[in-house]
């Protein structure tokens, strides 16, 4: 849903390649359908969940399967709400509060008039928004069926859709550029279309708001996340692993766990013996403590290593 959101709105932006007028034709439509209330409410709430869910993963997540893309695709998703924050309070929320009417002629004035250091911050956003977005449908898609005959295209498409929304927003905000003037200004930034300063006002303090409790909750994610590994390296813990990974993966780290146990691991909370037998573990962590590990020999390590994992944090 977000992504079929970003789709629309480049495409919305590639217009502005055609004219000022292809571009108001463009949101016609394009609010039509995003502001439809089931839809607003629906799209607001994945946005929600999505960035609540990215700010678990950061608590959460021990492993990452793919080792580059997985961080970078967390690293980039978070990144998206702290650069866009202050255009979606400035638009949505303007609307909301006061009615205010931002369309084009208007965003395009403040980016490209008011405050042209926020161009390459919106192209910045438009740049990670958009990978994060493909790469997260790749590791939906790439296992379905049709997945490779269709790749080059999504490819082309990825790489089109970006480019031209990005030449559109180019060439529209020199449109503004080229046509601002009294008449201009007096037509398309009336206090019904932008607002009033004191109105600005708040809708920027609200952005800083905002922008610190999103900051707030990273925070805390990571200090949550160093809590936890003090805790356990306190405790003698050198790996947790969710075994939440589907049956097979459960049962292959539970044959993997008994052939620890008949090495002399001890398993703690003894989780990881009924791991394989009894699907309702799957869920569940598995823990091995540093100090197990110590009495066991290279022949045990190995079996670690097998499973992918780091033989010398056994040490
Ligand atoms: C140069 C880049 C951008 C420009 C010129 C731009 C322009 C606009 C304009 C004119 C509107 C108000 C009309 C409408 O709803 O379409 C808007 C709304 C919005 N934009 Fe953008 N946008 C840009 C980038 C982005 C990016 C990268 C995202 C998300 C990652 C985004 C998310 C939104 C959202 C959520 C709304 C509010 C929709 C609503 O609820 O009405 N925009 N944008």
């Amino acid at each position: 849903m977000l992504f079929a959101y970003l789709v629309s709105h480049f495409l919305n932006h590639a217009l502005g390649n055609i004219s000022m007028d292809a571009l108001a034709a463009g949101v016609y439509y394009h609010t039509a359908f995003w502001q439809f209330l089931p839809v607003a409410i629906a799209f607001y709430t994945a946005a929600l969940v999505h960035a609540g869910l990215g700010i678990w993963a950061l608590y959460q997540r021990r492993q990452f399967r793919w080792k580059a893309i997985e961080p970078l695709q967390l690293v980039l998703g978070l990144s998206v709400p702290m650069l866009v924050i202050a255009h979606i309070i400035g638009v949505r929320l303007g609307q909301t509060l006061y009615g205010h009417e931002k369309l084009y002629p208007q965003v395009l004035f403040l980016y490209w008039v008011s405050a042209p250091y926020r161009i390459s911050l919106m192209l910045a956003v438009m740049t990670i928004a958009w990978v994060h977005g493909c790469i997260g449908l790749y590791l939906w898609l790439r296992m379905k069926a049709f997945f490779k005959r269709a790749a080059p295209f999504l490819l082309a498409a990825a790489v089109l859709v970006p480019t031209l929304a990005m030449l559109g927003f180019y060439q529209g905000g020199r449109n503004v550029v080229d046509n601002d003037s009294v008449d201009w200004r007096k037509e398309n930034l009336t206090a019904q279309q932008v607002g009033t300063r004191a109105q600005q006002q708040v809708l920027d303090r609200i952005t800083d708001y905002a922008l610190i409790g999103y900051l707030g909750l990273v925070v805390l994610a990571l200090l949550a996340r160093g809590a936890r590994a003090i805790n356990e390296r306190r405790r003698g813990m050198v790996e947790k692993e969710p075994t939440d990974l589907g049956t097979g993966q459960a049962q292959r780290d539970a044959a993997e766990l008994d052939r620890l146990a008949a090495g002399g691991v001890a398993l703690v909370r003894g989780q990881l013996g009924v791991a394989g037998l009894q699907q309702n573990a799957i869920g569940r962590y598995v823990e091995l403590l540093g100090r197990d590990l110590a009495h066991r020999g290279q022949h045990a390590l190995a079996d670690l290593d097998a499973a992918g994992r780091d033989g010398d944090l056994a040490g």
